[in-house]
């Protein structure tokens, strides 16, 4: 059974992810169990999605009863859980106003097309260029892809959206360098997730906003994988004491349901008119939904962004003992919150599927960084229980 169907599975669907021979069938908070009912800890949280963990019952109340009210209509008119859930994110953004679509690639080219609008109306026809930083990873449509400095993804897709210039990440002096006549904006993931978590000196950011500000250019924040609460903060920019002028938002917020939203300061999203820029799904009533469910449930009682906090402290420190016993194989625990990366000497592909294989799933980044992404739900028991079999894992490999 399990076997056909991963043949169909072959079959019937492009081959565009290297996938485990694993069929999940069913999840409840931090546990998946697959097709032949074996359980797992998800550490992978579908990459950093399921943020209240699996079938969270909050989100599925919420899904049921908007299901049964009102699934879809179109933006041609006012949608009430779609200004529901934009009052809760500008409450608790710097942002003044929202757009909503489906993903993070679609969040992230709407943030492009308001900056190059913005520069447009405000600052000259020539501007229109925006700086991204090297290991940047900000989707997969032409412009968001253009937009992510890999040149490996970037091949075979030729010719790319002009209009990006790429500078290594954490270096003040490259990105002041680069910035032209032509340049409109910088856009950065506060933390670099798909290069490896990849986290700035602290006064980086700050060192960006002002040059952003001296030289007349917009910030945006690619929030989709740092964003709902991850780092132990709703929104990562809030640990560097700044704001940027355009964020991006997707992964999370609707707690596996898929929602992205591209989030703004007034003065720029009016740049924005009927016609712009649209989305026939975006901020579809029962997408919203879900996306209000899990924020309300993230910021209720301050428990779940605290346990986050707590968590992400235990398990960096096991991490980190682990790193101790194998200082010539493991070179560096990385994150912040519950976005924890070990960077490693060897390929990861083994490591993961050793911990598959003993009922625990975590995945890779950046080539050599094994990567976790729990459920901000995740407790010490089940961080001990990752611990013991990494541990175990990588005494037999390494
Ligand atoms: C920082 C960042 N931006 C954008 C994206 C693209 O999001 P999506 O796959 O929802 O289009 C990702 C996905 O991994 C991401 O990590």
């Amino acid at each position: 059974m399990e076997k056909r169907l991963i043949e169909a599975s072959k079959k019937y669907i492009m081959n565009t992810y290297n996938r485990f021979p694993i069929i999940l069938r069913k999840g409840r908070g931090m546990k998946v169990w697959d097709s032949n009912g074996k359980e797992y800890l998800d550490f992978v949280g579908g990459i950093a999605v399921n943020c209240l963990g699996h079938c969270h019952s909050k989100i599925v109340i919420a899904l049921q009863k908007q299901a049964q009210r009102l699934l879809h209509v179109s933006n041609l008119y006012h949608i009430e859980p779609q200004i529901e859930l934009a009052r809760r994110l500008i409450k608790h953004s710097c942002a003044d106003k929202a757009f909503f679509c489906n993903s993070g690639a679609e969040a992230n080219e709407a943030a492009i097309k308001l900056a190059r609008k913005y520069a447009k109306d405000h600052m000259s026809d020539k501007k229109f260029e925006i700086i991204t930083a090297y290991g940047s990873f900000h989707g997969r449509t032409l412009a968001t892809l253009s937009a992510t400095g890999q040149e490996k993804l970037h091949k075979g897709f030729e010719p790319l959206v002009p209009g990006f210039k790429y500078v290594p990440f954490d270096d003040i002096n490259a990105l002041k360098k680069a910035i032209t006549d032509n340049t409109c904006a910088v856009m950065l993931e506060p933390i670099q997730g798909e290069a490896g978590i990849k986290i700035p000196d602290k006064g980086y950011l700050k060192k960006v906003r002002e040059l952003c500000d001296e030289k007349g250019l917009l910030l945006i924040f690619d929030e989709v994988q740092t964003g709902m609460g991850r780092t132990g903060k709703l929104f990562a920019y809030e640990h560097y004491d700044i704001e940027p002028d355009i964020f991006t938002l997707a992964k999370g917020l609707g707690g596996g349901v898929a929602i992205g939203a591209m989030l703004a300061k007034d003065k720029i999203a009016s740049s924005f008119q009927p016609g712009s820029h649209a989305a026939t799904f975006g901020g579809n009533p029962l997408a919203c939904a879900a996306a209000i469910a899990t924020i309300d449930a993230l910021l209720e009682d301050g428990f779940i962004m605290d346990n986050c906090n707590r968590m992400g402290a235990y398990f960096r420190q096991q991490l980190d003992i682990i790193m101790g016993d194998y200082p010539s194989h493991i070179t560096e625990i990385r994150g912040l919150g519950l976005m924890l990366g070990m960077e490693i000497t060897s390929a990861c592909g083994p490591i993961i599927k050793s911990c598959a294989g003993r009922g625990v799933l975590i995945n890779c980044t950046g080539g050599n960084v094994l990567r976790f992404t729990p459920p901000l739900i995740v407790n010490e028991k089940d961080i001990d229980q990752l611990i013991n079999i990494l541990d175990d894992v990588i005494s037999d490999i390494l």
